[in-house]
């Protein structure tokens, strides 16, 4: 366990301690390294920046299967707490063949759905070998549009969620746990 944070203070509750998260990418490390076994065709991690960088580096680390990683970067968020519901690339993937990748797109949390929704369809035109989706925390609760991940490390309700990659004003994100940030943080209370 790491020395503690100043950060720690703005922490209401852990919601996902350093241990349970090491259990879970074990777990989904497993389910991958169980399903993509009996796929032709390379592996391809698809990190979202940035909140997904954490969780793609422990993945990627317990998979025993040879992956390619790569990155893209989609914003869907005006500021503050609100999705403004339009995802934009910005930055692309810089691949010029897909037909030999069954792509895994490495998400921290899904939310509205919006941004794995797009991905998947835009990577179908793409012409990706096979596509699935991978995150860390789901919060079905908030769902804008139908969308189911393939693999899932918890299922949250919806609060503020920080640390293991995800922030709020680009804080938190080093973390090693996952935590819900007191509302006064957010509220400019505090
Ligand atoms: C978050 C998260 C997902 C997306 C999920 O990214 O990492 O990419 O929002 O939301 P959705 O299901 O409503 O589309 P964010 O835009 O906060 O960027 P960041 O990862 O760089 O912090």
């Amino acid at each position: 366990m790491r020395s503690r944070s100043v950060l720690d203070n703005d922490v209401k509750e852990v919601l996902v301690s350093e241990e349970e998260i090491d259990e879970i990418v074990t777990r989904i490390a497993a389910e991958i390294d169980r399903d993509y076994s009996k796929m032709e065709g390379k592996l391809l991690l698809l990190c979202i920046l940035k909140g997904s960088v954490v969780f793609m580096g422990d993945l990627m680390k317990k998979i025993s299967l040879p992956v390619e990683i790569d990155f893209m970067k989609v914003s869907s968020y005006g500021h503050g707490t609100v999705s403004n519901g339009k995802p934009t690339i910005v930055l692309d993937l810089h691949r010029p063949d897909l037909s030999d990748c069954n792509v895994l797109i490495v998400e921290d949390v899904v939310d509205s759905g919006r941004t794995l929704k797009y991905l998947t369809e835009y990577l179908t035109i793409k012409g990706a070998r096979s596509i699935r989706t991978v995150t860390m925390l789901d919060k079905p609760s908030r769902r804008a549009v139908e969308f189911t991940t393939d693999y899932c490390g918890r299922v949250i309700p919806d609060e503020f969620v920080v640390g293991y990659g995800l922030d709020y004003a680009e804080k938190y994100r080093e973390l090693s746990y996952i935590g819900i940030l007191r509302p006064e943080v957010y509220t400019h209370k505090k």
